[in-house]
């Protein structure tokens, strides 16, 4: 089984749980891309009708991510901003090919509250016809503990894989 886990994290804190997770995933066929933004974050939100079209030129990343046909699952991982996904994700959705009948794990990282954020990303999934096998929030408003990413990997290693 071939694994993508794509993910943005702009000040680390998705990022250690993506890393945590792919170390609970050892064995597996797994690649990782991350989605990188050079300005600040509240940028993405005054820019958001531009991205959630699909224009992506603000934002780097392997365009390798953009067909999703060698993929059988597909993790993807973000922060909650206001209560929903950044327009990065809903952007890469309008340009991602091959997402029907792909399943994916959807997660987000937050210090508080993650609102719609994940049935949001999830009803978007399903639009382009994916199936959202399984789904995470990961909370803590100085810290994440690594222990639920350890948790998750491990379930999903049993559940999925
Ligand atoms: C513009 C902005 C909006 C945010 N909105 C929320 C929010 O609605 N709820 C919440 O719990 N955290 C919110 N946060 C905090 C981030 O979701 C949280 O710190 C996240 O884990 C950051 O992930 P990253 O380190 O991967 O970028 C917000 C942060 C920023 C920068």
């Amino acid at each position: 089984m071939r694994i993508l886990i794509i993910y943005f994290s702009m000040s680390g804190r998705t990022k250690k749980v993506v890393e945590t997770i792919f170390e609970g995933l050892k064995g597996h066929d797994v690649q990782i891309e991350r989605i990188e933004y050079p300005m600040k974050a509240r940028n993405i939100i005054s820019n958001q009708e531009k991205i959630l079209n699909g224009d992506l030129s603000d934002f780097t990343y392997n365009k390798i991510i953009e067909n999703l046909a060698p993929y059988d699952l597909i993790f993807f991982g973000n922060p909650v901003y206001g209560g929903r996904q950044p327009a990065i994700f809903d952007g890469y959705l309008t340009k991602a090919q091959n997402i029907n009948g792909k399943k994916f794990v959807i997660f987000c990282t937050c210090r508080f509250l993650a609102g719609k954020t994940l049935e949001l990303m999830q009803t978007e999934i399903e639009k382009k016809g994916g199936i959202v096998a399984n789904k995470r929030v990961f909370k803590g408003f100085f810290r994440i503990k690594m222990t639920k990413a350890q948790n998750f990997a491990q379930e999903l290693s049993q559940e999925l894989l």
